[in-house]
């Protein structure tokens, strides 16, 4: 059966995409930020992930405010980077894990999860930013992916117990699945931060920091929280990170927390990442 060899949890932030189109990555502003992921692509590398199941938000950019699914799950052969305003960036299409995709749905539905079932879709920054922080920018990507979309744009998100439960179909679904894929997931966005309002540019630290460590030894904590906690305690776009407990629970109850960065501010965000693995 397809194996679950880690998890990996990102923030996704726009400008990471721009820094890397202006080749920034070495400057004394992004340095700090981007230094943090050389641990990661050194674990992908030798981890040697056949597919990525990438759990991420659209922010208006595949869809819109008028159509918002709550949970969305691709299963084309190919997603394009989406055209966010600027024109697509240039980065290789990402190909699709399409029989594994559709066994994912199938067990979804038969779990009452019904998800939207997409053939044909662009993929924004959520996606595309943690792929190039883990995979570089090789002519073509390594592996196959999923995409699951996740919507923390638009009142009402889903609950945190929510995303928790699809982690464990999608943890099903993978470990039902016949051959011998190794398979990654990967949690996007957050941690704190906020785009708009009052509370406009509102990073925590301390919650950031506390959660880096706790949503690999202490997930409970996070899957009680409700979604209004989420928004108090790391801002209307940080409660993103209630993506991250898909991932979470698609793994064992006891992780290795394999290495872990923070840097603040990357733009507007507490930028966070983890590598998490079953523990022995
Ligand atoms: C920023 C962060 C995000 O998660 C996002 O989707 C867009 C912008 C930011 O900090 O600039
Ligand atoms: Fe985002």
């Amino acid at each position: 059966m397809a194996k679950i060899i880690g998890g990996l949890g990102t923030s996704h932030v726009p400008s990471i995409g721009v820094a890397l189109d202006k080749g920034l990555t070495e400057t004394p502003d992004w340095k700090p930020f981007f230094s943090g992921y050389d641990e990661g692509k050194r674990w992908v590398k030798e981890a040697r992930p056949d597919v990525a199941v990438v759990i991420f938000n659209d922010h208006g950019n595949s869809f819109f405010l008028d159509r918002v699914p709550t949970f969305a799950v691709g299963v084309a052969d190919r997603y394009n980077p989406a055209d966010e305003g600027w024109g697509p960036r240039n980065i290789p299409p990402f190909e699709g894990a399409t029989d594994l995709a559709w066994h994912l749905v199938d067990l979804m539905v038969e779990r009452h999860f019904d998800p939207l079932v997409c053939r044909e879709i662009d993929v924004d920054h959520g996606f595309q930013v943690p792929m190039e922080l883990f995979f570089g920018r090789p002519e073509t990507w390594p592996v196959k992916v999923i995409p699951i979309w996740v919507n923390t744009i638009q009142f009402p998100i889903p609950t945190p117990q929510r995303c928790w439960e699809l982690g464990i179909v999608l943890r099903n679904a993978i470990e039902s699945f016949p051959g011998d894929d190794r398979v990654v997931i990967m949690g996007t966005g957050g941690l704190s931060h906020q785009l708009q309002g009052t509370r406009a540019g509102y990073i925590n630290r301390e919650a950031d920091l506390a959660w880096l460590e706790g949503i690999a030894n202490d997930p409970e904590r996070y899957r009680q929280m409700s979604r209004e906690d989420y928004v108090e305690m790391f801002g209307s776009e940080g409660a993103e990170l209630i993506m991250w407990l898909v991932m979470r629970a698609a793994l064992q109850p006891k992780v290795d927390l394999v290495h872990k960065h923070y840097h603040a501010p990357a733009s507007m965000t507490g930028a966070g990442m983890v590598i998490l693995e079953n523990a022995a």
